[in-house]
C-alpha cells in the first residue's frame, strides 16, 4: 500500500452519504470522479454541494485550498481511472456491494484503497471472495459527511494507518474500531437509544418531540463535549466514576430500559411516529432541516474551538495546517503591504440584518494585528516569554457589508512603529477587490508582569522599524 496522496477519489453511489463524501473531498481540493446509475444523481449532488459550500468553508480561520474538479463518469470503470481512494456508497445490501467489489478487482489500482461507508456489515463480510481483501476496509462516516469528522475504521492495519494519512487531510477524525463488530461502535450505542426511543412512543410515554427535547435540552448537550464515561465521571462527584458506577449500576438489573426487546413495528406505530414527526417538522423542507442542522453543527463546533475541546481542538489543527494569508517571509521580502488575513465568514458571524455583525470585523482586525505581530517577531513565544502589545484605540469605518460564506481577506500596513508605538492601518477588501472596510489600529508595547506599557525587545524593534520604513515608502 501506498502512502503518497495523489488527491483524486472516486465516490460509487451519491446518494445521502456518497454526496457527502464527494463534498468533503472537493472542498479540501481532490479531484473527484463520481459513478451513480441514477440520472438525477447530478442535481443532488449539486444540492448537497451547496449545503456543503455554506458550512464547512466557515468551520474554519483560514481559506480552504482550491477546490478540486467533478467529474460524473459514464461507467465505474471511467470513474475508477486513477483513483487512490474509493469510496463505496451504493445502498445497504451485501450483494450490492460484492457486485461493486468484483468489477473493482479488475479495474481498480491495486493500491488504492477501497472504503465501504456501510452502516452495519464486517469487513470480512464485504471481503468475501475477494482477491485482495486486505483493500477492502470499512470507512463509515456520519451524516453530514462534509461536517461531522468521525470515522470508523475497521480493517487490515496497513490499510488503516494509510487511509487515516487520507483521512486527516480531509479534516475528519479517523477511528480505527480494533475488532470488527455488526454496526461498528457509533451505531450501536445509536441504536440502543433509538430502540428506546421507539419503546416510549409504542407505550404513549412521549412523542417524537418530546424525546428529541429530552436530548437537545439535556444530555445531548454533554455527550456533544464529552461524551458518555467523562461526564458520568463528574456525576459520580468527588468520588469519582467507582462510586458512580455503584449508586447507578444496580439500575442496569432492574431494568429501567426494555434491553434488547424491540417493538413490533407495526403501520399503526409506523403512522404514528411518522405523524408525530410530521407535527414537530413538517412545516420544513428537508433541505431548510439540512440547512438549520449544519448552521446549528457549525455554530457549536465554532464555540468548541474557541475552548480548544474535542472537535473544537480538531478544527484548530487542521487550521493550522492550512495555507497562511501569506507566509511570513513572502510577507518580509515584497515590501509590500501584508496580507494577514484570507477567511471566510462563518455563520455564527452574522446577526438579524443577515451581515456580518459590527463586532466581528474588530476580530477581523485583531486577528490581522496578531499576524503583524508575528511577523515582526512578537508571536506566541514572545508573549510566552512576557512581552506582548495591547489594542488602545481603534477607528473603524465599515464601507459596505459582508454575508455568511464570503471570501475576504486583508491587507495591513504599518503607519507608526517607534519606541513602544504601533499604529496600524487594515484594509479588508472582498472576493471581488472591493474595499468592504478599514480599521486603523494604535497599540503599545506592554509588560504582561506589570501590565504597563514598556519598551520592545531589541529584536522586534529593529524588525519593527525596517517594516515601518519599507511602508512608508509605499
Ligand atoms: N444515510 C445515513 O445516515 C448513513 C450513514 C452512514 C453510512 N451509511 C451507509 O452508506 C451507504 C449508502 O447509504 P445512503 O444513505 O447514502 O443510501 P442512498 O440510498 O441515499 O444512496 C445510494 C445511492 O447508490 C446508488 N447506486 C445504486 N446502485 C449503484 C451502483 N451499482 N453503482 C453506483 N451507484 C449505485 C443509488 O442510485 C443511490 O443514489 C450504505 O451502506 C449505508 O449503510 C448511511
Amino acid at each position: 500500500m501506498t502512502t503518497t496522496i495523489n488527491r483524486k477519489a472516486c465516490v460509487l453511489g451519491a446518494g445521502v452519504i456518497g454526496a457527502g463524501w464527494v463534498s468533503r473531498f472537493l472542498l479540501m481540493g481532490w479531484d473527484v470522479n463520481v459513478y451513480d446509475p441514477d440520472p438525477e444523481a447530478p442535481r443532488k449532488i449539486q444540492e448537497v454541494m451547496n449545503n456543503a459550500l455554506n458550512a464547512l468553508p466557515g468551520l474554519y480561520d483560514h481559506k480552504l485550498p482550491e477546490s478540486g474538479k467533478l467529474t460524473i463518469a459514464e461507467s465505474l470503470e471511467d470513474a475508477v481511472i486513477g483513483s487512490e481512494w474509493i469510496v463505496e456508497a451504493v445502498p445497504e445490501r451485501l450483494d450490492f456491494k460484492h457486485k461493486i467489489f468484483r468489477l473493482l478487482e479488475a479495474v481498480a489500482d491495486e493500491n488504492a484503497i477501497i472504503a465501504s461507508s456501510t452502516s452495519g456489515f464486517k469487513p470480512s463480510e464485504l471481503q468475501q471472495d475477494s482477491a485482495r481483501p486486505k483493500q477492502i476496509i470499512v470507512a463509515h462516516p456520519f451524516n453530514p459527511v462534509y461536517l461531522i469528522p468521525l470515522v470508523e475504521l475497521v480493517g487490515d492495519e496497513d490499510t488503516v494507518v494509510n487511509a487515516k494519512h487520507v483521512l486527516d487531510s480531509l479534516g475528519m477524525f479517523p477511528l480505527h474500531v480494533r475488532k470488527e463488530i455488526d454496526a461498528h461502535i457509533g451505531d450501536r450505542l445509536l441504536e440502543a437509544v433509538w430502540r428506546e426511543g421507539l419503546w416510549l412512543i409504542n407505550d404513549g410515554i412521549a412523542t417524537t418531540k418530546e424525546i428529541d427535547d429530552v436530548i437537545r435540552y439535556g444530555f445531548g448537550l454533554r455527550w456533544a463535549q464529552m461524551g458518555l464515561f467523562e461526564t458520568y465521571r463528574i456525576a459520580g462527584g468527588e468520588a469519582g466514576m467507582a462510586h458512580f458506577i455503584g449508586q447507578f449500576g444496580p439500575c442496569l438489573e432492574w431494568p429501567w430500559t426494555k434491553l434488547m426487546d424491540v417493538p413490533e413495528l407495526t403501520d399503526e406505530l409506523v403512522d404514528k411516529i411518522a405523524g408525530q414527526s410530521d407535527q414537530q417538522s413538517g412545516h420544513h423542507s428537508i433541505r431548510e432541516l439540512e440547512r438549520i442542522r449544519d448552521d446549528n453543527l457549525v455554530s457549536m463546533m465554532r464555540a468548541l474551538k474557541g475552548r480548544n475541546w474535542g472537535a473544537g481542538e480538531l478544527l484548530n489543527n487542521v487550521d493550522k495546517s492550512l495555507k497562511q494569508p501569506q507566509t511570513q517571509e513572502e510577507n518580509k521580502k515584497n515590501a509590500s503591504l501584508l496580507k494577514t488575513v484570507e477567511r471566510v465568514i462563518p455563520i455564527n458571524w452574522t446577526d438579524y440584518n443577515n451581515h456580518m455583525n459590527e463586532s466581528r470585523y474588530g476580530q477581523v482586525f485583531s486577528d490581522a494585528a496578531t499576524e503583524v505581530m508575528a511577523i515582526i517577531g512578537a508571536d506566541q513565544a514572545y508573549v510566552d516569554s512576557g512581552k506582548s502589545y495591547f489594542t488602545v484605540e481603534n477607528h473603524i469605518k465599515y464601507i459596505s457589508e459582508c454575508v455568511a460564506g464570503e471570501e475576504i481577506y486583508v491587507l495591513s500596513k504599518v503607519l507608526l512603529g517607534e519606541g513602544k508605538k504601533l499604529k496600524l492601518q487594515h484594509q479588508m477588501y472582498n472576493a471581488k477587490d472591493e474595499l468592504v472596510c478599514t480599521d486603523e489600529q494604535f497599540l503599545l508595547h506592554v509588560d504582561l508582569k506589570t501590565r504597563k506599557s514598556s519598551m520592545p525587545s531589541d529584536e522586534v524593534a529593529k524588525k519593527l522599524a525596517y517594516l515601518f520604513s519599507q511602508h512608508q515608502q509605499l
